[in-house]
């Protein structure tokens, strides 16, 4: 039977945290021995924020090593960089001209944005429009994210649709796949972990660092239990082991953070040391880049051509 194929992506804005890997990247490590795994780099998403060159070509770099670092097999997946692959911006526009204005003002990252009275570029508005050529060139079945991405996996869909009901049925509708123990997963602070709230723990940030870091969770001694501290606890530990570590050191906020550090430590540092051997190594980034474009390319090429042929162009 043939694999169903499953596509996600992330910003290369910096180093992943434990949201990210937790909502995202552990989802296709788990995933890659029995989906077709497409493991994307965002860098056209990225240059919303990432406007230097320089940082560009390193955050991008970076990307690909965590990528490798946390697990993904680049024998088993295609690990491929979105700019490497022109159908995506192309598709984007044949796109642009079937959604409308009012139907991007609905999105989440919209409206926050002109709330909080940002000047917004155009690619902002457009944002999801990219997106669900990223996801539809592919046709691909299942997009793993985290709750946030959740909108634009329906906007994906309605404008697969769009495009089926005005043309001809072109594109699969693909679905979200969101683990809900991992949906949002908070941060320092208690709301969702994320590097726009200044929030986060790196999944490389060194052992002092995320020892700094648990340190300054916000604790609420009010409650039964340090609600904050436990959240981030349950992603490392199953809540049968937790009860009796919670309970043995009931009020000693300082000795349970002390064990959620280590615990942290203690996952990622398998990864890190992986990621050591990996850093700095262009050869191995260029030419896993390399073999994930090939791939892409392929399909998307196929898959533009069937669409250029429908809309008329071809
Ligand atoms: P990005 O780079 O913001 O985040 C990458 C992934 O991490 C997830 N995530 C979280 N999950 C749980 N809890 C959190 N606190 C948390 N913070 C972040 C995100 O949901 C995401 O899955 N638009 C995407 C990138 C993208 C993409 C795509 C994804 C571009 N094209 C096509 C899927 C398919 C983004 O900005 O992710």
């Amino acid at each position: 039977m043939q694999k169903k194929r499953l596509l996600s992506g992330i910003k290369p804005t910096g180093s992943p945290h434990i949201g990210n890997y937790f909502g995202m990247m552990k989802q296709l490590v788990d995933m890659q021995g029995d989906y077709e795994v497409f493991a994307m780099v965002a860098d056209y998403h990225a240059l919303n924020t990432i406007q230097n060159a320089d940082e560009m070509q390193k955050l991008t770099k970076e990307i690909v090593i965590d990528y490798l670092a946390v697990g993904l097999d680049p024998k088993k997946i295609t690990l491929f960089k979105q700019s490497d692959i022109t159908e995506h911006t192309e598709l984007t526009w044949i796109f642009d001209n079937l959604v409308t204005v009012p139907f991007l003002q609905r999105a989440h990252a919209f409206k926050d944005a002109e709330a909080k009275g940002k000047e917004i570029s155009v690619g902002v508005f457009n944002y999801p429009v990219l997106m669900a050529a990223d996801i539809l060139l592919y046709d691909t079945d299942v997009v793993p994210v985290g709750s946030d991405q959740k909108q634009h996996i329906e906007y994906t869909r309605d404008i697969a649709q769009k495009f089926n009901n005005v043309f001809e049925e072109t594109f699969k509708l693909p679905t979200e796949k969101i683990i809900e123990s991992v949906a949002t997963v908070q941060g320092i602070d208690g709301r969702k972990m994320s590097k726009s709230y200044n929030n986060t723990i790196g999944i490389f940030d060194t052992d002092e660092e995320i020892k700094k870091k648990v340190m300054s969770i916000v604790t609420d001694s009010s409650g039964e239990l340090p609600q904050n501290v436990y959240n981030i606890h349950k992603l490392f530990r199953n809540e049968s082991e937790l009860k009796p570590i919670y309970e043995n050191l009931k009020g000693k906020y300082k000795d349970i953070k002390e064990k959620l550090a280590e615990d942290i430590i203690n996952y990622f540092t398998p990864m890190k040391e992986r990621r050591e051997k990996f850093a700095n190594n262009e050869r191995l980034i260029k030419k896993v880049l390399k073999n994930g474009a090939k791939t892409a390319s392929r399909i998307a090429k196929a898959k533009m051509d069937d669409v250029k042929t429908k809309i008329g162009v071809i």
